[in-house]
């Protein structure tokens, strides 16, 4: 991106912002989910981190939350109440921890404190002589509002602090000079308690229900219960939304951070003596690799929770450290937001391609520039139809809202169309089948595009099945559903596409977990290379069988290791009466091979092939009638059984096939040998029906060795 472009961009993406930061933190309106608000804030810092001149003194990256309301007083803060970093994976979490390093000059492995992130609103309590005299909403960071009458509401919050007793404060590991100045607070100074006040889930649905059964209008969700009963003037309603409130930073009046308490362990230890709820599962962690394993079984675990958390807070547990990290910005060095993965973020859509489902209907899918969302990096997303596209008003380029839940194809929420640049392109229907190039039609009251040609999705999933076949490519595992799955997601248009296939597009398809995915990327990572004569099998050729592939593989006369162009080559220098020259190849079969060496969607799809890296090598030797004679296992036939420990079956039949032999899938009287391995079928049964010599794996390999 050029600075000028950069500079509309950032513009752009500010006016948006405001816009919905108005809304959500002024007006208690939630008129973009908090995820995709941040995707935004996120892109924003990323092009100011890249063109430093861009950033403006009102840019949102600069400021802490909206403006507070008209209608409360307002309350300096004693000290700022910022904002936090936020971090979304182990990696982000490492370089905070670097960052750290490089500004203090030296090696830092903190213990951190590990707090769950409470959804709610941020709210700070000054206690004067120990008595609730005034709570603030956290406002513009400076100044906040007075929700004093409203906090008060709150039943378990103590209007007066509690005295803890000497015992305890000892226990907590406070020396005698702490323990002094924390009574002397208590008498005659300030305490302030920052923390956050939230709605329960149970008391959200409990509210919900009884507001469907008045007719009056739902609550969103959880914070807003909370904004919107802390921010009216009514502290009946408050009262009425029983709310509570969580402790997370205590300020001593006076003292300087680490001077009185030592850790933010104790700190919270300290909340909860003074009379105020803090969080149980809060723990300390001796470095980042306890910090991770906190985060995966807090994820894990918070369904489970009474309340909304959005991820875990990090701090650094030494309080002496924070004044020394201090403040970059709007947010401290010392403790880092580590958020769960959002379910929806922005991206830019950069292309839409049509695929043909299985009854010829042609669905647009939209790629995407890849973008993390719910914990994985998304490219594609399904568009419907083309009515979808109109409803949505979308456009090639356009910035959009996209979600996925749980495991379910994410999906286009909709435009950010005030982000338009002009350089947008209108998307049109299709004008030719991706697949077979045929004509496109559209009956008048259906919504869907579709291929004219009634069977060419059925065709091509046949072609690719064949392609993966065990004759063929092998691609095991990869059966008629998954192939199924992969078309009609438009993952793959033919097999080629097979092996440039991505995890992330993976895991944006149903029912795919990250080990399924992975599996499958191993599999045709592990698989690129195939013998000439499986190739020309898997390519479908008409009347080419197995062993006719075998037959065109030798004539061509290829060693070593061989790429597509060069069997290209190989293949194109026969004429018809070449082929025909050979024993079993007739003019019917000669004829269709000469017509595949030159036709050009066939070529096109081999050279798709080479460009995604398969490449070919040969089989030691072929296998016509005058090669086999001679070979130990000439004109033998065999079946194998059972799965085999020492070699894949493609493997066992390739090396029956170098030898002269032949195998079959069925037991008949002209099988020579079945091969027998770990739970056999029921064609063990059958050879020993049939009297048919019965070889264990050991016994085949020794003959398949010597
Ligand atoms: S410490 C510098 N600890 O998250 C601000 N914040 O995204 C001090 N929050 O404004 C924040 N749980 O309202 C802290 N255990 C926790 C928290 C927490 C929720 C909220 C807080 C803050 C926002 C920042």
């Amino acid at each position: 991106m050029t600075y000028s472009e950069a500079k509309i961009r950032a513009a752009k993406l500010r006016e948006e912002i405001d816009f919905h930061r108005y809304n959500y933190h002024v007006l208690d309106r939630e008129t973009v989910a908090p995820a995709a608000l941040d995707s935004l804030k996120n892109e924003l810092f990323r092009l100011e981190r890249e063109f430093p001149t861009l950033i403006t003194p009102d840019s949102p990256t600069q400021r802490v939350a909206g403006r507070p309301l008209d209608k409360f007083s307002k309350i300096e803060h004693s000290e700022p109440m910022i904002s936090l970093f936020d971090a979304f994976s182990e990696e982000e979490m490492c370089a905070w921890e670097e960052r750290n390093d490089n500004y203090l000059g030296r090696r830092f492995r903190p213990e951190y404190y590990c707090e769950l992130k409470l959804d709610g609103l941020a709210v700070s309590l000054q206690y004067r002589q120990g008595l609730l005299v005034r709570a603030a909403t956290r406002g513009d960071g400076k100044i906040g509002e007075d929700v004093t009458n409203n906090i008060k509401t709150i039943g378990s919050l103590p209007l007066k602090l509690r005295r803890p007793t000497e015992k305890e404060l000892i226990d907590l590991g406070l020396d005698k000079a702490a323990r002094t100045k924390i009574g002397q607070l208590l008498t005659a100074g300030v305490i302030e308690i920052r923390g956050e006040a939230i709605m329960t889930k149970a008391v959200f649905e409990e509210l919900n229900k009884k507001y469907a059964r008045q007719g009056r209008p739902l609550l969103a969700n959880t914070r807003n219960g909370v904004a919107g009963s802390i921010r009216q003037l009514d502290p009946k309603i408050a009262a009425e939304r029983k709310l509570e409130f969580y402790a997370y930073d205590i300020l001593l009046d006076g003292y300087n951070r680490g001077e009185t308490i030592a850790t933010r362990a104790q700190a919270d230890k300290l909340s909860a003596l003074l009379g105020i709820k803090t969080l149980r599962q809060n723990r300390v962690s001796v470095d980042l690799t306890a910090v991770f394993a906190f985060y995966r079984a807090t994820e894990k675990n918070r369904a489970r929770l009474p309340f909304h958390i959005d991820g875990v807070v990090v701090k650094v547990n030494d309080l002496k450290m924070w004044p020394v990290l201090g403040v970059v910005g709007k947010a401290p060095r010392y403790e880092m937001a580590y958020k769960f993965s959002a379910e929806q973020a922005t991206t830019e859509v950069r292309e839409v391609v049509w695929q043909v489902g299985r009854t010829g209907a042609l669905t647009p899918t939209a790629l995407l520039e890849p973008v993390k969302v719910g914990g994985v990096t998304i490219s594609r997303s399904t568009l419907h139809n083309f009515d979808e596209i109109r409803r949505l008003d979308l456009k090639i380029n356009d910035t959009v809202i996209i979600e996925r839940s749980g495991d379910v194809i994410p999906k286009v929420l909709t435009v950010l169309k005030n982000l338009r640049t002009g350089r947008e392109r209108e998307i049109f229907p299709p004008k030719v089948c991706p697949m077979c190039g045929g004509e496109v039609i559209k009956e008048k009251d259906e919504v869907a595009y579709r291929c004219a040609d009634k069977r060419c999705y059925a065709v091509n999933l046949r072609r690719i099945g064949h392609f993966v076949s065990k004759g063929a490519a092998d691609l095991e595992g990869l059966g008629p559903k998954l192939i199924e799955q992969f078309l009609t997601s438009g993952l793959i248009k033919d097999a080629a596409d097979l092996y440039v296939l991505r995890k992330e597009d993976l895991l944006g398809l149903e029912r795919f977990a990250e080990k399924k995915a992975d599996n499958v990327i191993k599999m045709m990572a592990d698989r690129r290379v195939l013998t000439v004569e499986r190739f020309i099998y898997g390519l479908g050729i008409r009347h080419v069988g197995e062993e006719t592939a075998a037959l065109l593989a030798e004539a061509l006369r290829l060693s070593g290791k061989i790429s597509i162009p060069e069997l290209i080559r190989a293949g194109q220098k026969f004429q018809a009466d070449d082929w025909e020259k050979m024993s079993d190849i007739g003019p019917i079969v000669a004829r269709s091979i000469v017509a595949f060496w030159h036709d050009k969607h066939d070529l096109e799809l081999l050279k798709k092939f080479h460009d995604n890296g398969v490449t070919l090598r040969a089989t030691a030797s072929g296998s016509t009638a005058a090669a086999l004679a001679g070979k130990k296992l000439a004109g033998r036939v065999f079946v194998l059984t059972g799965s085999l420990s020492g070699l894949t079956r493609g493997e066992a039949k390739d090396k029956i096939k170098i030898l002269g032999g032949k195998t079959k899938e069925n037991v008949t009287r002209e099988t020579d040998y079945v091969v027998v391995g770990a739970d056999p079928g029921s064609k063990y049964e059958q050879a020993k029906k049939l009297g048919i010599k019965i070889l264990t794996e050991e016994e085949f390999l020794q003959i398949i060795k010597g």
